[in-house]
């Protein structure tokens, strides 16, 4: 198994280090795995500038030139990501959020498909925070375990660093297993997501033109799947509850013009499904 450790933290021997070499050794007790640790600090990741024009354009757009698309080539090659952030603030170090922040295109246009997702925060209190944030740092890979790891500058007790070994491993097995079995399946939140971009893609073309054709491409699924009726079914009663609720976010056209989703080469532009485009308030 290829596992990519992407390390957030600017020490390279703090805790974290610490946490995912003692991740290494228990995955290794499970099988082969070849591992490459990648700290954001000493890579040339630049600062995000704001532009906008990956998510709206297309990532191909990005002005910065520097280590992004190496990066995304080195998790396309691997069978599974470890994300580590130490706990800064009871978020994510900048190192991470910067990282964050230059794939924010994947949470509009997913990728990394088949790839299983292990999260770790290190550090002492609100490390839940951590982990939230880190939920939402890459979309398309399958988050398939989390790890909340305290270290503390002072001496623990004896007893909760057991426990804390304990849900190391466990965490560890985890993962292993995941990459191990490699389940394709879209959790209803997934789905979810994909109907919901996949519907608004196509009332907001005209802005979004990278998701325009990301959507268009796609029928049922991101990937080749069969989903059930049952999911279809419930996802398309969220959707119709989902665009009342839509408010101020939706595309405005004037009042008596409904918005709908502009003619593209797509034919129905990504509105191909059952419920409706969004419509301006
Ligand atoms: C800028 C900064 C902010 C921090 N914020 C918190 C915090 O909110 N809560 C906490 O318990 N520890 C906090 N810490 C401590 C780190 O989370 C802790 O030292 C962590 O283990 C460092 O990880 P590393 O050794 O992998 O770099 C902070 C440390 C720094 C440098």
């Amino acid at each position: 198994m290829r596992v990519l450790a992407i390390m957030g933290s600017p020490r390279r021997n703090g805790t974290g280090t610490k946490v995912v070499r003692q991740i290494e050794e228990e995955l290794r007790k499970q099988g082969d795995v070849e591992m490459t640790y990648l700290y954001l600090a000493d890579v040339d990741l630049k600062m995000c500038r704001g532009c906008f024009e990956c998510i709206s354009k297309g990532e191909d757009r990005c002005p910065l030139k520097d280590d992004r698309v190496g990066i995304e080539g080195m998790m396309d090659r691997s069978d599974g990501i470890i994300l580590v952030s130490p706990g800064y603030v009871q978020n994510v170090s900048g190192l991470m959020k910067n990282f964050m922040d230059r794939f924010a295109y994947t949470n509009h246009r997913p990728r990394f498909f088949g790839k299983q997702m292990m999260l770790v925060a290190n550090g002492g209190a609100g490390l839940d925070k951590t982990l939230d944030a880190l939920r939402i740092a890459i979309f398309g890979p399958h988050i398939v375990s989390e790890l909340a790891y305290a270290k503390l500058p002072w001496p623990t007790s004896p007893k909760g660093d057991v426990k804390q070994e304990v849900k190391l491993r466990k965490a560890a097995e985890q993962f292993y297993r995941a990459m191990v079995e490699k389940d394709m399946r879209p959790s209803f939140s997934d789905y979810m997501r994909f109907r919901f971009f996949k519907s608004v893609a196509g009332s907001i073309g005209e802005w979004m033109p990278a998701d325009l054709a990301y959507y268009s491409a796609l029928d049922q699924y991101y990937y080749d799947f069969r989903i059930g009726a049952g999911m279809k079914l419930k996802a398309a009663v969220v959707m119709r509850i989902g665009s009342l609720f839509m408010g101020s976010m939706a595309p405005y056209a004037g009042d008596s013009k409904a918005m709908s989703g502009p003619a593209t080469d797509a034919g129905d532009g990504a509105n191909n499904q059952d419920e409706p485009s969004f419509k301006g308030p």
